[in-house]
């Protein structure tokens, strides 16, 4: 009989599962770090790949594979590697593919220690960046090199919403033979699965939506590409050594259950917050995908199944208004991070976002007086109420 396939919420609670000896319903989180040998024969037939066990945490571990595996599934990709953070995923998927005297081409707005990565660090070791704005796809074309060796970019983009045309940044790189690695931390594989559309890796940041309680760190890359993926993980998470935590695997395990219905709930309070903010008399402009008037709408509801749960705007006036605003909030909370059941607000400018030139925001995508809202799960009415408050101190 064919294997039904079965739907994304249900995958995301029963992807990959295995029979555990005691028949516990939740995996086990296997806190070890090293794994037994009953002789130096069966050590031997291990390290010569005779027998497949585990070792070494760093190396493979029960409770980190059961979350690669079902990220993979999410993603539709073949497997993953689990990273100790979003940026661990980050720098070690990039530096797998650059090398020295080879160019990365990064979409311009980014999350800003991705962006201070490429533009400080690589940089010292003779990787080159260019950032450019692929949502100008003519931009992407005329940057290219023969020294170009990726393309990375996040769609939606931290902190402008910007959207990046998946389908076509691909066919551009595959029509040159460069790798494509996307950062889907924003709309998450509920609504949006870059493998499907040729993406070569899925990164993630699993700190944020995966996790969706604010209460662990970690990172996930995803591929369809089998081979790939054993070079990234004995190649790079191995050697860089930026392993996952089992207790934070299993975190992940836990927080993917329930990944769907946070998803759609995050989206909705959204929508609804950049519907208030879109029509208020302070606001200047809105940053939300799901808002007809977003240039990248069109290109959202083709690629995207959700619009997700960021909402960036800017207030009319100087930044001193956005300080004003963000410190006149009551239950909203002041932090960085997203993804989170609390509705987290932040002003990229001065906290998360920090690496890009003060002077010259503008051609990154945003400004000094951008502010993000990361729509948590409080019932919406609650969230705008507080929003309300806040502006009307203001005016
Ligand atoms: C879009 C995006 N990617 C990557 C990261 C980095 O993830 P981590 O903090 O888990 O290293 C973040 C963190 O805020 C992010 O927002």
């Amino acid at each position: 009989m064919k294997k039904r396939k079965m739907n994304f919420d249900t995958l995301a609670i029963h992807a990959a599962e295995q029979e555990d000896q005691n028949q516990s319903l939740n995996t086990p989180i296997y806190m070890t770090s090293t794994f037994t040998f009953t002789d130096l024969q069966q050590a031997d037939d291990t390290f010569s790949f005779k027998r497949r066990a585990y070792v070494y945490t760093r190396g493979g571990n029960p409770t980190i594979n059961l979350f690669e595996q079902r990220m993979a599934a999410l993603e539709n990709g073949i497997d993953s590697v689990a990273f100790a953070s979003g940026m661990a995923a980050i720098t070690s998927v990039l530096l797998s593919f650059a090398k020295v005297g080879d160019e990365i081409i990064a979409h311009r707005n980014l999350y800003g220690s991705a962006f201070g990565a490429m533009d400080h660090l690589f940089r010292d070791y003779g990787i080159n960046t260019k950032f450019i704005n692929m949502t100008h796809l003519e931009e992407l074309e005329g940057a290219i090199t023969e020294k170009t060796k990726v393309i990375y970019f996040e769609t939606p983009t931290n902190p402008s919403m910007e959207i990046i045309d998946i389908e076509a940044v691909v066919s551009i790189a595959k029509e040159k033979g460069i790798k494509t690695v996307i950062d889907n931390t924003f709309a998450t594989p509920y609504f949006q699965r870059p493998l499907e559309l040729g993406v070569d890796v899925v990164v993630h940041s699993t700190t944020k939506y995966i996790s969706g309680h604010g209460d662990a760190v970690g990172g996930v890359a995803t591929s369809k590409d089998q081979d790939y993926i054993q070079r990234l993980k004995f190649g790079y998470m191995c050697e860089l050594g930026g392993v996952m935590s089992p207790f934070n695997a299993w975190l992940f395990l836990r927080g993917l259950k329930t990944l769907p219905l946070r998803m759609e709930r995050h989206a909705q309070n959204a929508q609804l917050i950049a519907n208030f903010l879109v029509n208020h008399p302070l606001v200047e402009k809105v940053m939300y995908p799901g808002l007809k008037s977003h240039p990248g709408h069109e290109i959202a509801r083709k690629q995207m199944s959700g619009f997700g749960g960021i909402v960036s705007f800017e207030l009319k006036g100087d930044l001193e208004k956005a300080k004003t605003f963000v410190s006149n909030l009551s239950m909203l909370k002041l932090a960085v991070s997203l993804g989170d059941a609390e509705t987290l607000v932040e002003v990229p400018a001065l906290m998360t976002h920090r690496d890009y030139p003060e002077e010259e925001l503008h051609k990154f995508g945003f400004s000094k007086k951008t502010v993000r809202i990361s729509a948590g799960l409080e019932h919406p009415d609650d969230i705008i109420a507080d929003i309300a408050q806040s502006l009307e101190r203001l005016s």
